[in-house]
């Protein structure tokens, strides 16, 4: 029998380390597949790429309308497997989470004002308003306090409370940029926000109106092979920040590596936040706790603070500013 243990090992830590804080349904769903031989003997007939949970549910929501149970999931996604694995080759999991900004925004606001910014793996681009967004911080307001997009964030330990953000510029670059003026690619955002999470589409659907009225300009192709391209056409009398969220863990190690070595080169700085992992140079002590799943962010790779994957919560390692 093939060994599909990568895939159902996957889709366990999914469960227990992602979803279960916040998602009952896709815990339920990522615990059920990762002991269903027939679902992973499907998974394991896509690239590794394509046999992510969150494009699995995200496909099978699509298509076949939100599942109540396992039982009415499994059946939907093994009648329709044709059209849902068609959506997953065609589809990416680009969750675009502008909840993201609350771990940067300090970060960027410790900066030399105005700042470029440069999001590699920008998705639509929402991560490149932090400005107009609105952040409560301990219940203190930063950030554009008119702002429809509110992001709430319990914050532990020092810190001080940032100051304003001016942005003099904004680019992207992603594999596949989705498109804010595009219908199909803002329902497969909004779908790719999480049963149970419901509240993020609170801020998603106003961060969509922003980017909307001011379309950001993302370059499409490989970070790698375009981040120094577009770096060079930020005005040099702004600070440059290069920085992504939740983008390295699609790259292997050595691209990872190439990347790395090619921002060093820049002038200006290099905001990170993603799971340890993905840079395992940054100082930061073994997560006291297992679950959920952080981030940690970090500026010019020494590390500032935990973040949660959605936001809401940040833990300061050491404060900025
Ligand atoms: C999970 S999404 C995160 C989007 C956004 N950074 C955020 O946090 O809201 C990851 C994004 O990285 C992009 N991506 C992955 N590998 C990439 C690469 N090698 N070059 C450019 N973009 C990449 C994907 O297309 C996707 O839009």
């Amino acid at each position: 029998m093939p060994d599909h243990s990568m895939i159902a090992d996957e889709y366990s830590s999914f469960a227990t380390r992602e979803a279960a804080p916040t998602s009952a349904l896709y815990a339920e769903l990522a615990s059920g597949v990762a002991g269903d031989p027939d679902l992973l003997a499907l998974l394991a007939t896509l690239p590794p790429a394509k046999q992510q949970p969150n494009l699995l549910f995200a496909a099978a929501r699509r298509h076949c309308g939100q599942p109540a149970s396992y039982s009415e999931f499994r059946a939907g996604v093994l009648d329709e497997w044709a059209t849902v694995s068609a959506i997953m080759l065609v589809r990416r999991t680009q969750t675009n989470e502008p909840a993201r900004c609350a771990g940067i925004y300090p970060v960027l606001a410790s900066l030399p004002q105005p700042v470029a910014l440069l999001e590699v793996g920008a998705s639509a681009g929402l991560c490149l308003y932090p400005e107009r967004y609105r952040y409560e911080y301990n219940g203190r307001v930063a950030g554009d306090e008119r702002s429809p997009v509110r992001l709430r964030t319990t914050v532990e330990g020092e810190w001080r409370h940032p100051g304003p953000v001016q942005v003099a510029w904004r680019a992207g670059v992603d594999l596949n940029p989705l498109s804010v003026t595009d219908a199909d690619d803002v329902d497969w955002l909004k779908g790719l926000v999480w049963p149970g999470e419901e509240e993020r589409l609170s801020w998603l659907e106003p961060a969509i109106e922003i980017a909307r009225r001011d379309p950001p300009s993302i370059v499409a192709g490989d970070l790698n092979e375009h981040v120094l391209e577009v770096a060079a056409q930020a005005p040099a009398s702004a600070t440059l920040v290069v920085f992504h969220t939740a983008v390295l863990g699609y790259l292997s190690a050595v691209d990872v590596e190439r990347f790395a070595e090619q921002v060093r080169t820049l002038r200006g700085h290099w905001i990170s936040q993603e799971v340890p992992a993905t840079l395992p140079w940054i100082p930061v002590q073994p997560d006291e706790e297992s679950q959920p799943l952080r981030y940690v962010v970090a500026l010019d790779e020494q590390p500032i603070a935990r973040t949660l994957p959605h936001g809401g919560w940040m833990r300061i390692i050491a404060p900025v500013g």
